[in-house]
């Protein structure tokens, strides 16, 4: 709650405005357009890192990738935020499929985080969980005046694309179908009934025999029976 408050501080200094009613009344009003996704840019926590949560990555190559044998290869990172379990997910795919047919689908709720992960741009000190091989491979280190930073490089950065999806609403038809769902660190913001609407509409665009990632923090416990469970937050739909 304090955190809430402190960030929404800001935007009502920025307009002069003493209530968060009058600010929530401006926001949701028709006088300042842009002002709706300046709140969920604000509010979003959007905290995350390369290779988070190692073990999932290693299960995605070893019983994902390295078995497949179809013809297309898509996976969903679908709360990005900054993309960096996005790249993640691309940089291991490219070690194991490599010039195969494979793409790497990111979306979050904020355009303040997918701006960042178009760009591929990141401190170099936010890499501890990264091997130095793949570093070496997918990063460009950043001179002078980049110093400190490296960006994706572009061969991977051509097989990622960003796109804005609000996992509380209806999916785009033009999402298409995927064989990896990665949901991680998202669904603690949701109450049950709005995990189960969520989860339910990520599964309807999982193919049969595709695995669905959640956090190791979280449960699909009451939320859906149409997965079966593989390992603790790691599912498969049937
Ligand atoms: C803590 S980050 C998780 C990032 C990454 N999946 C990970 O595990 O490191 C949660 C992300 O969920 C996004 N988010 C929150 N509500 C959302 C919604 N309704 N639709 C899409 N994304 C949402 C936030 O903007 C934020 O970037």
């Amino acid at each position: 709650m304090v955190m809430v408050a402190s960030r929404l501080a800001k935007r009502l200094d920025y307009y002069g405005l003493r209530h968060y009613g009058d600010y929530y009344a401006l926001a949701t009003g028709p006088d300042f357009p842009d002002e709706f996704q300046m709140l969920v840019n604000t509010l979003t926590t959007n905290e995350t890192y390369f290779f988070r949560e190692p073990k999932h990555f290693e299960f995605f190559r070893e019983n994902i990738l390295k078995p497949w044998r179809g013809e297309r290869f898509r996976a969903w990172s679908a709360a990005s935020s900054t993309g960096e379990e996005a790249y993640s997910l691309a940089m291991v795919t490219a070690e194991t499929l490599g010039a195969r047919n494979w793409e790497i689908f990111a979306s979050d709720l904020s355009t303040r985080v997918l701006d960042a992960a178009r760009a591929g741009v990141y401190l170099m000190d936010r890499l501890q969980h990264m091997d130095n091989r793949l570093l070496e491979k997918y990063c460009l280190k950043g001179v002078r005046a980049q110093e400190g930073y490296f960006r994706v490089h572009p061969k991977l950065r051509n097989r990622v694309s960003f796109d804005q999806v609000n996992l509380m609403q209806p999916l785009p038809a033009s999402l298409g179908k995927f064989e990896v769902i990665f949901l991680r660190n998202v669904l603690i913001y949701f109450d049950q009934d709005t995990k189960k609407q969520v989860v339910e509409r990520l599964i309807s665009v999982l193919r049969p025999g595709g695995y669905f990632f959640i956090s190791h923090s979280e449960s699909l416990h009451r939320v859906t029976e149409q997965l079966e469970l593989i390992t603790p937050s790691i599912y498969r739909k049937p």
